[in-house]
């Protein structure tokens, strides 16, 4: 529903955020754009970037325990990919938005869609 890395690259603008050494493996980085808080897992070398706002009660997700590709929001437990968005887990039934990454230049892009 909100996953936006599967979106025509047409249709996003993909800004910079962070040198690759700025994350390191198994680490993340929040990141604010356009108002849209955003949290950038590096999981072995690749970076996937949510929303930092869990779709149950608002919570942060990026201070959440980081177990393979999920992420448990420390509130009240519900786990998403961080790959696609996915709220895998109760009490979250709501996806919560996933973005696109690309490396440019020793630099992580994150792609948004271009009308949001
Ligand atoms: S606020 Fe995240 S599970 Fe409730």
């Amino acid at each position: 529903m909100y996953d936006y890395s599967t979106l025509d690259p047409g249709k996003l603008e993909y800004i910079s955020v962070a040198g690759i050494d700025e994350i390191e493996n198994g680490e993340r980085l929040f990141v604010d754009i356009d108002d849209i808080p955003l949290v950038i897992f590096n999981i072995a070398g690749d970076f996937f970037a949510i929303q930092d706002e869990c779709t149950h009660d608002h919570e942060s997700l990026g201070d959440g325990e980081l177990q393979g590709f999920r992420v448990t929001c420390p509130r009240h437990g519900a786990e998403f990919d961080v790959r696609n968005g996915k709220a895998c887990t109760l009490p979250a039934v709501i996806d919560v938005p996933a973005y696109p990454t690309r490396i440019i230049a020793g630099k992580i892009e994150v792609g948004l869609p271009l009308d949001t």
